[in-house]
């Protein structure tokens, strides 16, 4: 287990450039491998969660070679039956989308992860894809990974959401691309837009009606594509900026789609100086004196995977955040609820779990020792709230940070003055 030391720090200065946007790179990488012809992705995270979606799309038999400093070529047509089984490591997104492609194809694949995979729930993809005509056997636990999808034979249906999951409409959508009919999801509370916005991009037809979305088979043409910089990493500085007195700080070429920058919305209500620049996309933060807000449950999925470090600004803040409906946290790469309250609690943050609700009341971090319980987003929250401790914080499971954002601390070690 990797352990870090993070002493406090007077404030952050300067110019960021965050990693490329996570959920874009899974489903860019998808949607070229699927494209007849060479495609060109620039900007990719570097992360090891989109490093497992390459390393399955190269068993499917899909060429990827890096053409320069930061461009990846991505040669796609016929994806091949894989020789071994599939592996996302810790990557829900990549084992929920993977899923919705996999099923679409007329050959067997097994897919599993980590032991944190194997605990996050499955059933919400697999009743709706067998729906669609495909047969998924769990191996091991009924709705969990591994598990083995018998591909192809797949018809168009109509589902409504059960769950507010981008991930979820994002499996159907793909699977729909291989469907005989037309396949309609009708999402009544609005989640991350990314697959409907690529998927309009590389020429796919799809129909977007209030909140359904109609998605009809096809193949995308080949493409470029830049991968903007990721939202959810630029909020730990966007948060670090803000607490740290003196701060100033510009993060680079920021990805601003719908149901991603929740988060910015929160912090300018609690009082953030945060400034948007509509030509470069970046994001100008300065410091400032925050105040406790209501997060209402409408806003948690356009900020879902902020939450764990708005609790560090809720936190710094004067009085209470209230956050309402965070049970979806709970099936996250750690049961995120707990563990803002027992890592960032056992550094000074005092908290309550009312239900699925979270009251942060506002106060002074004092630092500690604390676990990523393999979860990259606690350990980097937890990072932040170490540089306005009083003492210094010492995390361990620190190797969790390389699934999104292997340059964290070099980034940090820039701007930390
Ligand atoms: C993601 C959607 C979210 C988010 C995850 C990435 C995506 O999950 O937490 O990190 O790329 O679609 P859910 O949609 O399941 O909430």
């Amino acid at each position: 287990m990797k352990l870090v030391k993070i002493e406090p720090t007077g404030c952050l200065k300067g110019e960021v450039d965050v990693p490329g946007d996570k959920s874009i790179s899974h489903r860019i990488l998808m949607l070229a491998s699927l494209a007849e012809g060479e495609s060109t992705i620039q900007g990719l995270s570097k992360g090891q969660d989109v490093k497992h979606t390459m390393k399955i799309l190269s068993s499917l038999g899909v060429e990827l070679s890096e053409t320069g400093s930061d461009d990846l070529s991505v040669q796609g047509g016929e994806l091949k039956e894989p020789a071994e089984n599939l592996y996302v490591g810790n990557s829900g997104t990549s084992i929920r989308l993977m899923s919705g492609m996999l099923a679409g194809l007329p050959f067997p694949t097994t897919l599993d992860g980590d032991e944190s995979i194997r605990k996050r729930p499955m059933g919400r993809i697999i009743e709706p894809l067998e729906r669609m005509g495909v047969s998924i056997a769990c191996l091991e636990t009924m709705g969990m990974a591994p598990f083995r999808v018998d591909g192809g034979g797949l018809k168009g249906i109509e589902y409504q959401m059960e769950v507010p999951s981008a991930q979820v409409k994002g499996c159907l959508m793909f699977a729909a691309l291989s469907a005989e009919g037309d396949t309609t999801i009708i999402e009544d509370t609005p989640t991350r837009a990314h697959t409907e916005e690529l998927f309009e991009e590389v020429g796919l037809e799809i129909e977007i009606v209030d909140s359904s979305i109609t998605v009809k088979a096809g193949r995308p043409k080949p493409f470029f594509h830049e991968v903007k910089g990721d939202p959810s990493q630029a909020a730990f500085w966007v948060v670090g900026a803000t607490i740290l007195d003196g701060s100033e700080v510009s993060i680079k070429n920021i990805y601003r789609g719908r149901e991603r920058t929740g988060f910015i919305d929160v912090l300018v209500r609690m009082g953030a100086k945060i400034t948007h620049d509509p030509v470069s996309n970046d994001l100008q933060v300065s410091s400032s004196e925050l105040v406790g807000t209501v997060v209402e449950e409408t806003e948690i999925p356009g900020l879902i995977d902020e939450v764990p470090v708005l609790a560090v600004a809720a936190a710094c803040a004067d009085g209470d955040t209230y956050f309402k409906g965070l049970g979806e946290l709970r099936v996250k790469e750690s049961n995120r609820l707990e563990t803002i309250v027992s890592e960032i609690g056992s550094m000074g943050m005092k908290a309550e779990i009312l239900g699925d609700d979270l009251v942060v009341q506002g106060g002074k971090l004092t630092g500690g020792e604390v676990d990523s319980h393999g979860d990259h987003r606690i350990a980097m929250s937890c990072a932040i709230a170490a540089l306005v401790s009083t003492n210094p914080t010492e995390i361990s499971g620190w190797e969790a940070v390389s699934t999104s954002y292997p340059d964290f601390i070099a980034d940090l070690d820039a701007l930390r003055k």
